[in-house]
């Protein structure tokens, strides 16, 4: 017989009909009864709710269904009847069991509800087999298609941007090395230095911290084009919000000054959110029900409102009119913390900001010089509960502004000359921005901690599974 996946037998009852006969396949999630009927509630990850299977304990083998125990997985084929039971529309009559796998009750360890994040962490191979999980994972997957669907609509190329690389976009220094050369016993130049000529790529390599670079010269050809892939940052940040390997979506747009790149982000993560409450509604509902009471109407209220737009001077101003005590201290030309950011998203504004016209000195060396010789085309999109989601700017599109700024920043040009080429021939206005998947993440789950999102986090430390 083929088998339904459950959420088709709870959310498309009408079209399979009552009384007909179906096999499903799942793990078990809790069993209970006496010696005359016992209740199995099976989960197939296709929905965050599972399905009652109905076991006429006579009918059956003892020892079989002793067997069946939490994390067992099963496979039943039954009658597909109206539900005594409330809150719940339909259940399996079983009729046939048959084990395809066992799961010792003594040692797996998903036994009982309730346990805690730390705890799930340590079983990452497991974890996707809780509702919680499962419900984050389903939803991390709408938004990956949602995505696409958004930049593909808008005739936006895909453009896949180079893993390892030879260039630090963002100029942190944050990366990992990549080599084939013995790290115990490298070889070396005359000068005592590591001899990257005899490495596998003939140079120094890394993985990319931003396929942004590459990406420009998507766009000084395409248009318009996106990325979408995973990055890495050896930064040493234990943070709720910092992986060392997370996903980032960078699209990058010819013609488009900093108004028409605010435009496109504000609009970009609305698409998501609408998405996320038009088409995973369950997964969202039962996050909101058991972690975050807040979590569908915070959605929500991000649709209704427009993003502020807010100069970087102008916020300095505020922080430090607003009688606030900050760990950080404020003053014109720092790097804001996320407390600073928070404050001005969650207490100021009540809703995502748009900080624009940053210190030069803080940003990257790529972004677009203002007039007053101080600040940069920069934006950095504020979330509450999140801070920074995402990180953008105009591009300075001048070879000799460019040029400037990589003098005075001591920067190796040699090595970035395929980039400064797209300034010599037929340059033009651009602008692009990178939105942090897992940050995204955070804000449609509710969840608090960036591990929560992602399959199998990487962060200092840590990187089993
Ligand atoms: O602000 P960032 O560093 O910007 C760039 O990399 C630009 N090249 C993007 C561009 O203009 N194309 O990073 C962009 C976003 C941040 O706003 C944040 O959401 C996320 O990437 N991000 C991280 N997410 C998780 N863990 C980390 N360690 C992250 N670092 C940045
Ligand atoms: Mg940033």
């Amino acid at each position: 017989m083929k088998t339904t996946k459950i959420i088709q037998l709870l959310k498309e009852t009408d079209s399979i009909g009552l009384n007909t006969t179906v096999n499903i396949k799942g793990w078990v999630r809790t069993k209970r009864g006496n010696n005359n009927v016992a209740f199995i509630n099976v989960n197939d990850g296709s929905i965050v709710h599972g399905i009652q299977v109905v076991i006429d304990v006579p009918n059956f083998n003892e020892d079989t269904l002793k067997s069946i125990t939490t994390g067992a997985c099963i496979s039943v084929d039954g009658t597909l009847v109206a539900s005594m039971g409330k809150g719940q529309g339909v259940e399996i009559q079983a009729q046939h069991i048959e084990i395809l796998g066992l799961a010792d009750p003594q040692t797996y360890p998903l036994q009982k509800k309730g346990h805690s994040m730390e705890f799930l962490r340590s079983i990452a191979h497991l974890r996707p087999r809780t509702n919680y999980f499962s419900c984050v994972l389903r939803l991390r997957h709408a938004m990956a298609f949602a995505i696409h669907q958004y930049f593909n609509d808008k005739g936006f190329v895909y453009l896949h941007t180079p893993i390892i690389t030879s260039s630090d976009c963002e100029g942190a220094g944050e990366m990992f090395h990549v080599t084939t050369l013995d790290i115990s016993n490298p070889p070396r130049t005359a000068e005592g230095d590591v001899d990257y000529k005899q490495d596998f790529f003939g140079r120094h390599t890394s993985l990319t911290v931003s396929g942004q670079l590459n990406g420009e010269l998507g766009a000084m050809a395409l248009g318009n084009i996106y990325t979408f892939g995973p990055t890495f940052r050896a930064e040493n940040s234990n943070t709720p919000r910092h992986l060392a390997e997370f996903w980032m979506i960078e699209p990058e747009m010819a013609f488009y000054d900093l108004d028409d790149n605010m435009e496109l982000a504000e609009d970009f993560i609305k698409h998501c959110v609408r998405y996320a409450l038009e088409h995973n509604i369950d997964d969202l509902q039962f996050l909101n029900d058991l972690f975050d009471k807040e979590l569908i109407n915070r959605l929500k209220s991000v649709l209704d409102v427009n993003f502020v737009r807010l100069p970087y001077t102008e916020a300095i101003d505020i922080l430090s009119k607003s009688g606030q005590k900050f760990d950080y201290p404020v003053s014109w030309g720092i790097d804001l913390q996320s407390e600073h950011e928070r404050y001005l998203v969650e207490q100021h504004f009540k809703k995502p900001v748009i900080l624009i016209d940053y210190p030069k000195e803080i940003k990257a060396f790529y972004m677009k010089q203002n007039d007053d010789g101080k600040t940069v085309r920069a934006m950095d999109v504020l979330f509450p509960k999140i801070g920074e989601i995402i990180g953008g700017s105009q591009r300075e599109e001048s070879l000799e502004k460019l040029m400037n700024v990589i003098h005075e920043r001591k920067m190796n040009e040699q090595e970035l000359w395929w980039y400064l080429d797209t300034r010599k021939f037929g340059t033009a206005p651009h602008s692009g921005f990178g939105l942090g998947f897992e940050r995204l993440l955070l804000f449609i789950t509710g969840m608090s901690n960036i591990r929560d999102v992602i399959p199998f986090p990487r962060t200092p430390q840590n990187a089993e599974f």
